[in-house]
């Protein structure tokens, strides 16, 4: 799929089809987070990838979905995420120590920039999207659980889950009349309003 037309297609999905994804196309959405652009090139992102069943079931009860939409928004049984890729800031390796030279300049930058974490997921998203397959990203986690599930040490932080599957369900962009509540139709399509063009485009002036 063409990226412009990805980026366009791409909708948080919350009804997947039960079909895996393949192992490779997993590696190929965690290969497009590492190469995401990083703030002082510090790469401080890890990624889980959760593909087994007994796993994935006990990763779904520590998320919350659809906040407009409580309870219709989560997947019903038979349409869970069939893989998910949990996001860890490795706190660790954030360090002076990954410099050659002191660089005053450089160190104020080290901290994690949480916009590592938005490259790196709109990343997975949209090279998933240019495969047929769709995501949704929560940040409304129990990362208390997920931490528990897996024995994440505590140099590495919980940020949150991307879901992933084949769609089951319909998500359209809507015209934006004010607001921001996206809603289900009577057929279950989900309409997600986006503010028109001309009100977020500045050209040379405010
Ligand atoms: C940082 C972030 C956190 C989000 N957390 C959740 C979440 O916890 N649960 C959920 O169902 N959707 C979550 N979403 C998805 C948003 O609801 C969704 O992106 C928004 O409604 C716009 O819809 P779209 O992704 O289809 O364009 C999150 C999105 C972002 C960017």
């Amino acid at each position: 799929m063409e990226l412009y037309r990805a980026i366009l297609k791409r909708r948080s999905i919350r009804a997947f089809q039960q079909r895996r994804i393949s192992a490779k196309a997993l590696r190929h959405m965690v290969n497009a987070a590492r190469l995401a652009p990083s703030a002082a090139n510090l790469q401080p992102l890890e990624f889980l990838v959760v593909t087994a069943q007994t796993l994935s079931d006990q990763v779904f009860k520590q998320l919350k979905w659809a906040g407009y939409l409580a309870p219709k928004g989560t997947p019903k049984p038979g349409t869970e995420p069939v893989a998910y890729i949990i996001i860890l800031v490795n706190k660790k390796k954030v360090s002076s120590a990954m410099l050659k030279r002191d660089e005053k300049a450089i160190l104020f930058s080290f901290k994690v920039d949480r916009r590592d974490i938005g490259a790196a997921a709109e990343n997975i998203m949209l090279f998933a999207q240019s495969r047929g397959i769709a995501s949704c990203w929560l940040g409304a986690i129990n990362k208390v659980g997920i931490r528990k599930i897996f024995g994440i040490p505590r140099h590495l932080e919980v940020d949150s889950v991307i879901a992933l599957g084949y769609p089951k369900m319909v998500s359209k962009a809507a015209k934006f009349s004010g607001y921001v509540q996206y809603y289900l139709d009577s057929k279950g399509t989900l309409h997600v309003p986006k503010r028109p063009l001309n009100d977020v485009l500045h050209i040379n002036k405010i």
